[in-house]
């Protein structure tokens, strides 16, 4: 078979991205808007975005620094707490609002502390949210300090999510960025209203990526890159065209001197070259038939959404791209992700 040197696809969306919000949401949304029609954006904010008038102002600011001509539409949702009031999440979906809740066990990860911390507290919540179809984006490791850091989304399938589901056997759940065999054998063993996301970064990176040759913290990030048997079976999941598995960039931006310091923030800022590096890694496992399901059609049909409209094209040269550069804010420079591969492929203009 001859390679491809073009492809055109349904416009992708990003079903998980960190947008943060004042110079840094004007800094990283133009990255997300030019490429994605729609991205589920993410709620933990500091404050934490957690009822749906918070959405709507969030959602303002993000529209707001839009241009125009801009068709990218943010998806909203509501980071869950143990005093998450179930009216205002039944309200804030019924009218559009919000799309979904997200889950975050408390501590597990960036400004998580207000997260739940006893499940059986936010069953109410969970049980609006099956009777109307709204989904719950789950961030899946238990934060239990005995478990070690690289089982800790193993633990959570057997001790949360699968007491979890039995209890809701009709809620939507996204199991977010996933990293292990695991999480794909747990998906794959479950009825449709069971999906996740899984990240570029997690298709191209091992954890020898953050720890060999020095500590590497632009490859830092939650749930951490487990090792290279991981690796592989998330690409098979995400490259075999089963409708569980979409794309959720979790790009996380923080500035250099949060991520470069003793106690560096997780998070990897990816969306300046998520498309390329992702046709690059379908390309490796001769899978491009697969990319537009993967990156535009299953996370669609999971919401309940109908495709863009648009259409996107992808070009293969002969020469790599250029990583991205590094972007410059007013209190310090943000690092985008390198594959630490060649990328022939790019976004045609
Ligand atoms: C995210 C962040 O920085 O907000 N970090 C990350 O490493 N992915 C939080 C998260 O999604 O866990
Ligand atoms: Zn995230």
């Amino acid at each position: 078979m001859t390679m491809p040197s073009r492809l055109t696809i349904t416009q992708p969306d990003d079903w998980h991205v960190h947008l943060r919000s004042g110079e840094l949401l004007a800094t990283v949304l133009p990255f997300s808007a030019r490429h994605f029609g729609r991205a589920i954006v993410m709620p933990n904010l500091q404050p934490p975005i957690v009822t749906s008038a918070q959405a709507q102002a969030y959602r303002a600011e993000i529209q707001a620094l839009l241009p125009n001509d801009s068709s990218f539409t943010p998806l909203m949702t509501l980071y869950l707490t143990e005093q998450t009031n179930k009216a205002d999440v039944k309200a804030g979906f019924e009218a559009g609002m919000v799309s979904a809740v997200k889950l975050y066990p408390a501590g597990a990860t960036t400004n998580s502390d207000a997260g739940v911390r006893d499940l059986e507290k936010v069953y109410p919540v969970l049980e609006t949210m099956e009777a109307i179809g709204m989904p719950l984006l789950m961030h899946g490791e238990v934060v239990d300090p005995s478990v070690d850091i690289f089982d800790r989304e193993a633990v959570f399938i057997e001790t949360k999510l699968i007491p979890l589901r039995a209890h809701f056997p009709k809620l939507k759940i996204v199991f977010e960025h996933l990293t292990t065999q695991q999480g794909v054998d747990y998906v794959q063993s479950c009825a449709e209203n069971t999906a996740a996301t899984i990240t570029p970064h997690h298709l191209v990176i091992n954890r020898n990526a953050m720890l060999v040759g020095g500590i590497r913290p632009h490859y830092y990030c939650l749930p951490v890159a487990k090792r290279e048997s991981h690796r592989l079976a998330l690409r098979k999941a995400a490259t075999s065209g089963d409708k569980r598995f979409f794309l959720g960039t979790d790009s996380a931006p923080h500035l250099d001197h949060a991520k470069q310091s003793a106690c560096g923030c997780a998070g990897i800022f990816n969306v300046a070259n998520t498309l390329a590096v992702l046709a690059q890694v379908f390309e490796q496992e001769n899978a491009l038939d697969k990319l537009e399901g993967f990156v535009s059609l299953h996370g669609a049909a999971f919401y309940g959404l109908a495709p863009n409209p648009r259409r996107l094209t992808l070009e293969r040269s002969a020469t790599a791209q250029a990583i991205p550069e590094r972007v410059k804010l007013s209190q310090g420079e943000l690092t985008s992700f390198d594959p630490m591969m060649p990328v022939y492929w790019s976004v045609n203009a």
